[in-house]
């Protein structure tokens, strides 16, 4: 089978092409890891064995915070913290990547935004100040410091989360992007903050250790990111130092409308991995291994994410991918 065909992120190697993908599972105390999230990571990691395992978004900063149960890797003082999640992650054999975010007007802090613009689809959503030139270069360097965190904690690898409705994709979406200085406007400018964290995260972390973005590369809504925005998008993060482009949705969070098939995004990862030379991660909808394998088959993406399978049934590849 070729998911389980061993694949590169930048000098990364890993065992096979199955990613359990970013999902908030509301186990921290407090945004503090706990004994029951160590074992729901050990158990996926132990009986499914997937490649790559993203840890679930973590907060880079408090003010940035999306909800109350979202983990945290805002101070030094979590470092050992994820230790224990990087360690439980190790045990299957898995890679572990963290998930870093900061959300914007979409969280519980301040809402800060792009744009004094509310979230198109969100009940209730509230409405934002736009950030600062200043302050963007806060939030970037703040990417930097937790991305470091992620590093001396045991990480193989950060994700960089510019997807479903938080800061950074509120940058990307002309929906909520209504800036006319160096940081909106074009689709190079609307995603500046995005490439200036790769760069400062890069710079923070040195050249070895690979760098993801989870990209909601189009909204699916009317005057919003189109899939060949995603593209060219792609083609930018990989010049900026992107080692893996890990795509899913926009205002339209991690699902599309009007679709259900496995594979979802695959017309969209199959333009952007048309357009880079980085492995492209695919997620949405797969339920079965079969299915998994033939968008892999069909040259839709390099890896394939399974989150709520994975998430229901720890064991759930067990038997593909020989778990205990
Ligand atoms: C409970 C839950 C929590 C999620 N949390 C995150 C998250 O923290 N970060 C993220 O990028 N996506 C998150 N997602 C989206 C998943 O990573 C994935 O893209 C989505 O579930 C679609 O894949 P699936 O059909 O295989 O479940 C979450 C999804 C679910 C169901």
């Amino acid at each position: 089978m070729l998911l389980q065909e061993p694949v590169q992120i930048g000098s990364l190697p890993i065992a096979n092409r199955l990613v359990m993908p970013p999902m908030q599972t509301n186990k921290t105390h407090h945004g503090h890891v706990t004994e029951e999230l160590v074992q729901y990571y050990r158990d996926r990691a132990v009986f499914s064995r997937p490649g790559l395992i993203i840890t679930e978004h973590s907060c880079i900063t408090e003010s940035g915070r999306a909800a109350e149960g979202q983990l945290s890797i805002a101070s030094d003082a979590l470092i050992e913290e994820h230790r224990r999640l990087t360690d439980a992650i190790h045990e299957g054999g898995s890679r572990a990547f963290v998930q870093l975010n900061h959300a914007g007007s979409n969280g519980i802090g301040e809402a800060v935004s792009a744009s004094a613009v509310s979230i198109p689809v969100k009940k209730l959503a509230k409405r934002p100040r736009a950030l600062t030139a200043g302050e963007i270069i806060e939030i970037e360097e703040q990417f930097a410091a937790a991305a470091l965190r992620a590093l001396r904690a045991g990480y193989d690898g950060v994700e960089i989360h510019c997807a479903h409705a938080y800061l950074l994709n509120q940058f990307y979406s002309p929906l909520t992007n209504k800036r006319t200085d160096e940081y909106g406007g074009s689709l190079e400018n609307r995603l500046r903050i995005t490439v200036e964290t790769v760069e400062r995260v890069r710079e923070a972390i040195g050249g070895e250790i690979p760098i993801a973005v989870r990209l909601g590369g189009a909204d699916y809504l009317p005057g919003g990111s189109k899939e060949a925005d995603a593209a060219e998008a792609g083609t930018l993060l990989e010049e900026a130092g992107a080692d893996l482009l890990d795509l899913s949705g926009g205002m339209c969070f991690y699902l599309r409308p009007g679709h259900l098939e496995a594979g979802y995004f695959a017309s969209m990862a199959e333009k952007v991995r048309a357009a880079v030379s980085v492995p492209v991660l695919l997620t949405g909808g797969v339920k079965a291994i079969g299915e998994a394998e033939a968008l892999l088959r069909a040259g839709k993406a390099d890896l394939i994410g399974v989150g709520r399978a994975l998430l229901k049934d720890a064991a759930w590849a067990q038997e593909a991918f020989g778990g205990q």
